[in-house]
């Protein structure tokens, strides 16, 4: 799974908006959501808090763009302004359900020859929050890569109190709720 780890890691530092973090022992065990309906799904998100990963380029005003393509997979659009560069960056990948019984694990990738990375939804509402999950192990090491987000629809986020919601249930998996952190999404003067 080293491999699995290396792709995380060119995805990472290409594309710069991707959280990442390692930890010990095994991935955490998580529940995706439900009857994942991908057609509710699609569309615009804001990215409110990624899994800190000390490593990448830091951007802000990061945008997801999901849009349904005739095949059924989605076509991932993420958008954000690389204050480094001072300009807008963008990554255009592909994404879809591997197993059609289980819609909410999807895999993504961002190069054609590159294997689906995981990209679990864990909770929507569809209409206000996304809650996204990616976890692999290394090989030789007793650890996992971890990599999360929360996005939402609206840019200005949400309520402490749905948020704080969110973290108890990243909380109740395992997961650290200390290592997300906010992304700015003040973007007017850029
Ligand atoms: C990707 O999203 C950005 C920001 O919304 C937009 O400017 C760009 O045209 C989009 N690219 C494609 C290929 O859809």
């Amino acid at each position: 799974m080293l491999k699995f780890a290396t792709i995380l890691l060119c995805v990472c530092l290409f594309r710069g908006v991707i959280g990442q973090s390692i930890s010990s022992g095994k991935c955490p065990q998580v529940k995706v959501q439900d009857n994942f309906d991908i057609e509710k799904y699609v569309g615009r998100w804001y990215e409110q808090e990624r899994l800190f990963f000390a490593f990448e380029l830091d951007q802000k005003c990061v945008t997801a763009e999901y849009t349904l393509q005739q095949d059924g997979s989605v076509q991932v659009n993420n958008t954000g302004y690389v204050k480094l560069e001072r300009k807008f960056s963008t990554s255009l990948g592909n994404a879809k359900a591997e197993d059609p019984k289980v819609p909410a694990k999807l895999g993504v990738k961002f190069f054609p020859e590159q294997p689906r990375g995981d990209y679990w939804v864990l909770s929507t509402d569809y209409t206000s929050y996304t809650v996204i999950w990616s976890c692999g192990p290394i090989t030789g090491v007793d650890a996992n890569i971890q990599l999360g987000w929360i996005l939402t629809r609206e840019s200005a986020g949400l309520s402490a109190s749905k948020m704080a919601e969110i973290h108890a249930l990243l909380d109740g998996f395992g997961i650290d709720v200390n290592k997300y952190k906010t992304t700015e999404q003040n973007c007017n003067e850029s």
